[in-house]
């Protein structure tokens, strides 16, 4: 540590990492950074990188997300993705981007890279993760491009000869937007403990389940969600008819979600806007109010507000807002609280607000 302080030193004003990132992109004496080893495109929509992440990488647990930031246009964007790969896969990492038509990171990832690219990753983070104590039974549920971290999950409990049940439901549109089809069929064919059942939305009669997730699939499955450790990531739609399910049943603390889209915002009279202007204090800007989240306007508005997975998830847009009334797109809920902490990207304005940006 001495010694990189010492080269830091001696290399100012740039720092060490500056000059040899030009000969070593992927080196940082801090940072987590990445080079691009291969890359898969699995569907229309998908694309598979394996990453070999520098040596500041320290790991994952199965489940955990990390944030990638890219160039795009000179300006630097950062986006939430789980990992794919076994948590024990060694020095290697998979992520998968699937493209929105209004994204813009990874569509960019998609169209652009390739062996040799570099980018730059967070550390793991977050909640939605395999209980270091294996359960005896587990039941995954995914719905789209919410296959990523239990994909990480089936592959890590492989990887370690889990000898429990495991059941494996994932709901995509067709067989053809399935980015990890046959490697899940792998799986499935080589431990016995594993279950898998697909359902296709938009070709009935294509997989063992029909249609979207309804309490049948899990008799289908052979399972009593009682009994399994449920992790179900995915889509609102999909998350909120697991939910009832598991609530009917007075479940909810063996079960475990996460959501891999833009909630859909509350339903609430009138959009529940209140006109008025937004006021950004620190960067001395000004704008007139919308319904949007309040990153959209920040970013309108000509700011550059860190943000990383713009669903609610990461807390990477938390900022302080100073005055004012938000209305959390998700729940619908109205805060008046001065001086309190919040998501943008999944707060509204409600009449005049200011924040510290
Ligand atoms: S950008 Fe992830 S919580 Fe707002």
């Amino acid at each position: 540590m001495l010694g990189s302080k010492l080269a830091e030193a001696l290399t100012t004003p740039h720092g060490v990492d500056r000059y040899v990132e030009l000969v070593q992109p992927a080196f940082s004496l801090r940072d987590v950074r990445a080079e691009v080893v291969a890359v898969r495109r699995a569907t229309a929509r998908s694309v598979t990188l394996t990453l070999r992440p520098n040596d500041n990488w320290e790991g994952f647990r199965a489940g955990q997300f990390v944030r990638v930031s890219v160039e795009v246009g000179g300006v630097r964007h950062t986006r939430c993705y789980s990992p794919a790969s076994s948590a024990h896969a060694g020095e290697l990492l998979e992520l998968t981007a699937h493209a929105q038509p209004d994204g813009v990171v990874s569509p960019f990832l998609r169209a652009t890279a390739r062996p040799g690219t570099v980018v730059s990753l967070s550390r793991a983070d977050g909640d939605f993760a395999l209980p270091d104590e294996r359960p005896d039974q587990l039941l995954l549920i995914s719905g789209g491009s919410g296959i990523t971290p239990v994909m990480s999950m089936l592959r890590t409990l492989c990887h370690e000869g889990y000898r429990g049940r495991v059941a494996f439901l994932h709901y995509a549109r067709d067989e053809h937007d399935v980015a990890y089809r046959h490697q899940l069929a792998e799986l499935a064919a080589g431990h016995a403990n594993v279950r898998l059942l697909h359902g296709f939305t938009r070709q009935p009669g294509a997989g063992e389940l029909d249609g979207r997730f309804e309490r049948p699939h899990l008799r289908a499955a052979g399972v009593d969600p009682a009994q399994a450790l449920t992790f179900a990531c995915g889509p609102a739609g999909l998350l909120d008819a697991v939910r009832a399910t598991w609530a009917q049943d007075g479940l909810e603390a063996r079960l475990h979600v996460e959501q891999f889209a833009a909630p859909a915002p509350a339903a609430v009279p009138d959009g529940g806007h209140v006109a008025g202007s937004l006021r950004f204090a620190r960067s001395g800007v000004e704008a007139t109010g919308t319904a949007a989240p309040l990153l959209d306007q920040a970013e309108a508005a000509g700011l550059t507000p860190t943000s990383g997975c713009r669903m609610g998830i990461c807390h990477t847009c938390t900022c302080r807002k100073l005055e004012g009334a938000v209305r959390d797109l998700r729940t619908g809920e109205v805060s008046t609280a001065p001086d309190e902490l919040i998501q943008i990207c999944v707060n509204a304005p409600v009449g005049d607000v200011t924040l510290d940006i």
